[in-house]
């Protein structure tokens, strides 16, 4: 059981076989699903993931037969294994795979060839939304606006609008997310802890339509472990992609999850038992979302979408409008365009090689400076101090196969700096060879 990390290093992973007898059949056991007191051999796992997702389905009556329903794919083990459980519990269901290319570079590829690969499996069709062909922009071009290190919250906006529409060119009655109970319980504590109490009765497993044409949304997953969600997905053999977001900024909701899973050391049902006080005791609590007023909205003057805001500009519009103002929104060379540069700009510019020690050692770019590649997810302050005295300069950055000096590129836009990435490094660093 193999699985793709960043369309290159594949993970095999093997689960090893318990010396025990599985809980519901004469098989051994391979693995014990979070939180409960059962062994579990592989089909018995798959078919005990696929009941709960159907006991969901059905208690919070998330779709009934006729409907259609959309399901928004990442890439991700988490939309693929909602994906594979829909078609499998529902084969006559009308369900349409939605992938939004958002052209964020050795990501978005990556994600893209793992969402066919998964619908082509699933026989499921699949509606790409491509943000290059349809603005002319990338997520990554935010790095040249004020939103430089809110990356994220455009993204959001943006995926957010595009979903609105995919529901509209599709026909959508319901979509579905693969939110899972990490997910849920994270998002909760974040916000309680804010107390944002709006968006936290937002967090139901089922949020109704608030205005037309808009489609319910659904979370069939919301109170699955995501470490069972993994192990469905490569049981499965699912495709997908394990990659990152270069943009995953350390968000409250990532703080969260480690404490949950730190606290499954003291307690393995507690995660349960959180989310069973939410359901049962907080959540009724809380208000329920009003439908909005059709009135209140006005046609967004750019693109004709409904918008609240008094500017006659949607949201999404306005953040897109930012770009139109950058000139240069480069942040990569070819190899060839970087030497023609670098021969009549050599005192400007500073070559950072960014692969391992060894491999500098043998050969690299004349004049590059050696990065340890650990260096990428350094601390904000240690990632500065390592590159402060650069400010001026043209900071160019090679590796292996350009992703990871790409991450160092984001990084430092981010940070204000001058840095540009090498699309093919391959052929400068034959070139010392
Ligand atoms: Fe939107 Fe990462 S997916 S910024
Ligand atoms: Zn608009």
């Amino acid at each position: 059981m193999k699985y793709i990390k960043c369309g290159a290093e594949v993970f095999e992973f093997k689960p090893k076989p318990l010396f025990k007898t599985c809980s519901y059949c004469e098989e051994r056991a391979i693995l014990r699903p979070e939180g409960t007191s059962l062994y579990l051999c592989k089909d018995c796992f798959l078919k005990f993931c696929e009941k709960r997702v159907n006991e969901n389905i059905i208690k919070y009556k998330m779709f009934s037969e006729g409907e259609r329903v959309g399901v928004f794919l990442s890439g991700g083990k988490d939309s693929a294994t909602l994906l594979a459980i829909l078609k499998k519990l529902f084969p006559t269901q009308n369900i349409i795979g939605i992938y939004l290319n958002l052209g964020i570079r050795y990501y978005s590829e990556y994600a893209q060839s793992a969402v066919e690969e998964l619908c082509k499996k699933l026989e499921v069709p699949l509606h790409i939304i491509d943000l290059v062909e349809r603005e002319g922009v990338r997520i990554d071009d935010f790095v040249f606006t004020s939103f430089k290190d809110k990356v994220c919250s455009v993204c959001g906006v943006i995926k957010r609008y595009y979903f609105t529409k995919a529901v509209k060119e599709l026909n959508l009655d319901v979509i579905a997310t693969g939110h899972h109970l990490d997910d849920t319980l994270s998002t909760m504590l974040s916000l309680f802890f804010n107390g944002d109490f709006i968006s936290l009765s937002r967090l139901r497993p089922v949020l109704p339509p608030l205005h037309a044409g808009q489609a319910k949304k659904v979370k069939p997953l919301f109170s699955l472990p995501e470490l069972d969600i993994f192990h469905y997905a490569v049981l499965s053999d699912l495709p997908i992609e394990g990659c990152s977001c270069p943009h995953g900024e350390l968000t409250p909701a990532k703080f969260w999850k480690s404490w949950l899973n730190d606290m499954l050391k003291e307690d393995k049902t507690f995660k349960f038992r959180l989310l069973s006080i939410f359901m049962k005791k907080l959540l009724p609590l809380l208000p329920k979302e009003e439908p909005e007023k059709e009135d209140g909205f006005y046609p967004c003057q750019v693109c004709g979408e409904p918008t609240p805001s008094k500017s006659h500009i949607c949201v999404k519009c306005r953040r897109v409008s930012l770009l139109q103002k950058v000139e240069d929104k480069r942040l990569e060379w070819t190899a060839e365009e970087f030497l023609t540069y670098y021969s009549q700009n050599r005192d400007k510019i500073l070559v950072f090689d960014v692969r391992e020690k060894e491999d500098y050692e043998k050969g690299t770019f004349p004049s590059a400076i050696w990065v340890d590649p650990n260096l990428v997810s350094a601390e904000e302050k240690d990632f500065f101090k390592h590159f402060k005295n650069y400010r001026r300069k043209e900071l160019i950055f090679l590796c292996y196969s350009g992703r990871l000096s790409y991450l160092f590129v984001l990084r430092l836009r981010k940070l204000g700096f001058n840095a540009y990435n090498i699309k093919n490094p391959e052929k400068l660093l034959q070139k010392i060879d």
